[in-house]
């Protein structure tokens, strides 16, 4: 029987799918910048059928695709190595004083990074106290589209959802500049 998270994550994923249309491919090498449990990872790697690593501070048992830890990924080997980072719902996850630094790391390792994130309300902070349940940091840091803007230097697009759906999300894009 489906569980109700699978359900949420194939709702999200939805969403998720339609902002990465045109970022990623089916020869893109893709590395997923907190990943959680992997469904959303898995969901990409099915849809576009690209290259999918993932990376978190906490590995998962319930995601087969290949790991780099934290650790790892700071080897020269792995700057620029990378097509696409993703942080996917991961940002808000990490202390606003430290967003910044994250988003330059994730740069260094490749072309492009594709942020998605959920703006703050009360939905949002109900659903991240329920992540901090199971003890995933949860510094309760969510920007504002407008917010993110200072950080990334470039216009974040609202993700556009059903009436019905209760949390509003947005992606940005940041490029590597020539030279
Ligand atoms: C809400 S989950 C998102 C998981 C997945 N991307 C998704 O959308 O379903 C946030 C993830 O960020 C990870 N995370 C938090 N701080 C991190 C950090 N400093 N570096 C890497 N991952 C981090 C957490 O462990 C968690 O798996």
């Amino acid at each position: 029987m489906m569980k109700i998270r699978d359900f949420t994550h194939r709702i999200r994923g939805r969403f998720i799918i339609g902002a990465l249309n045109n970022v990623i491919d089916k020869d893109s090498i893709v590395l997923d910048y907190g990943y959680g449990n992997g469904l959303i990872s898995s969901i990409i790697k099915n849809k576009s059928k690209c290259n999918v690593w993932v990376t978190d501070c906490e590995k998962s048992s319930e995601c087969s695709l290949p790991f780099l830890s934290l650790t790892t990924l700071q080897e020269r080997v792995w700057h620029d190595f990378f097509d696409c980072v993703l942080l996917i719902d991961t940002l808000h996850h990490i202390p606003k004083n430290k967003q910044e630094e994250t988003l330059k790391f994730a740069k260094s390792l490749g072309r492009k990074v594709f942020v998605f994130e959920t703006a703050p309300s009360i939905g949002a902070y109900c659903i991240d106290f329920i992540n901090s349940l199971s003890g995933m940091p949860t510094p309760y840091a969510f920007r504002t589209p407008n917010e993110i803007m200072f950080i990334v230097d470039d216009i974040p697009e609202i993700v556009e959802t059903p009436w019905w759906y209760p949390l509003k999300h947005y992606s940005v894009i940041l490029e590597k500049k020539n030279g």
